[in-house]
């Protein structure tokens, strides 16, 4: 056979293969892409993934519990973030007790799959999103017991899971978007700015290989200034007090506005300035605001995604990127923000019959002219 032969034949092979998964995913087309999300990121470098949510059956937050979904995840994804099972106000829940049986089913279906694992969140910092008790007790401690708490708990917690966490949030979302200043809450109050390195020192201990990383929602609309400014501020002051903290997680809630694109290139620039990498951890776009047919809102949410992507992508610092869902009906903005009509969102690269959509067609189009990092 020639080489020409041989390439065709190759051709023709890789055809097949790629129509095989496709359709034993969807039964519908990938549209122009037909290769797994994961694999299209491979090849840049980059790591594809989403959250999932162990919640209880039939809530918003069960996608766990949803075998077609997890099919989704495991031909679509190289990573997973639990949604909340990570989180104080589900491990320390109750105050005596360490809950880590819904992080732990996640885990492991992780592990058995060849999935990697980020961590959301060790500090949270914010009192509506902390267990009651912790907050009442927490804001009646002196400084000294504060840090053997908050020590302890990220001690706990991140060896907990050891190694299998390839990425944690330490601190989330600790800048307050309407004045940009640190957000007070018991933790703060009791321990000030130090609430924040200590985290950062007590998770580089007990989880030496993992990438630390603070996590915010600042965006690109003319709304987030204040917030953007905030996060400099205090990217700045962690490399000045030396706090190990890796990288700028870029949450990506976005709405069907124009993102403001020299502001947010200007901020973006700031970061990387600063020696921090870059993730996407929890990407959606609302089409709250968008109306119009299906098809009409699925165009926005997609056009909107593929202008984001493409600068997002242009730098090289980013290499993880992470849906906040793959599938609308479990998205969390079902109940955070629903639009007007009550007509459900599709905020999510696929639609409730397991389709993918246009949405999941632009992130492998600005995967595929994305540079290799
Ligand atoms: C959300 C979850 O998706 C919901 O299920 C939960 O009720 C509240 O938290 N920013 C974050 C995430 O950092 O933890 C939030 O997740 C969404 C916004």
């Amino acid at each position: 056979m020639t080489s020409d032969n041989n390439a065709s034949r190759r051709q023709f092979v890789n055809g097949m293969l790629a129509g095989a998964l496709a359709s034993c995913v969807t039964r519908g087309a990938f549209g122009a892409e037909s290769r797994a999300i994961k694999a299209i990121a491979a090849d840049k470098g980059i790591l594809f993934g989403s959250s999932v949510g162990a919640g209880r059956p039939g809530t918003l937050a069960g996608s766990f519990n949803d075998p077609r979904y997890l099919e989704i995840l495991k031909t679509e994804c190289s990573i997973l973030v639990p949604e909340n099972e990570l989180k104080s106000y589900v491990i320390a829940a109750e105050r005596d007790r360490y809950n880590f049986e819904p992080g732990d089913r996640i885990a492991e279906f992780a592990k058995t799959n060849g999935l990697k694992l980020r961590g959301h969140n060790l500090l949270w910092n914010r009192a509506e999103y902390t267990p009651k008790w912790l907050i009442e007790w927490f804001g009646a401690q002196n400084a000294q017991e504060g840090e053997r708490w908050l020590r302890e708990y990220i001690q706990k917690v991140c060896t907990h899971y050891g190694d299998q966490i390839h990425s944690w949030d330490v601190v989330n979302e600790t800048v307050e978007p309407k004045t940009g200043e640190i957000r007070e809450t018991p933790f703060t109050r009791v321990l000030g700015f130090d609430a924040l390195r200590i985290a950062y020192e007590a998770a580089r201990e007990s989880a030496p290989h993992a990438q630390l990383v603070y996590n915010d929602y600042m965006s690109w609309g003319a709304e987030d200034e204040k917030h953007r400014t905030g996060v400099l501020r205090l990217l700045q002051q962690f490399k000045a007090r030396k706090v190990p903290v890796d990288a700028l997680g870029i949450q990506s809630h976005l709405g069907s506005g124009a993102g403001q694109h020299r502001e947010w290139k200007a901020f973006v620039d700031e970061v990387v300035a600063m020696g921090y990498r870059l993730l996407i951890t929890e990407f959606d776009i609302s089409d709250k605001d968008v109306s119009g047919d299906l098809k009409a809102r699925d165009t926005r949410v997609a056009a909107v995604a593929r202008d984001y992507l493409d600068m997002m992508f242009s730098y090289r610092q980013l290499d993880q990127v992470l849906c906040w869902g793959m599938v609308d009906k479990y998205s969390w903005l079902q109940r955070f923000s629903p639009r007007a009509d009550k007509a459900p969102l599709r905020p999510d690269p696929y639609d409730d019959l397991y389709q993918p959509k246009l949405l999941r067609e632009a992130i492998a189009a600005a995967l595929m002219s994305a540079r290799r990092r």
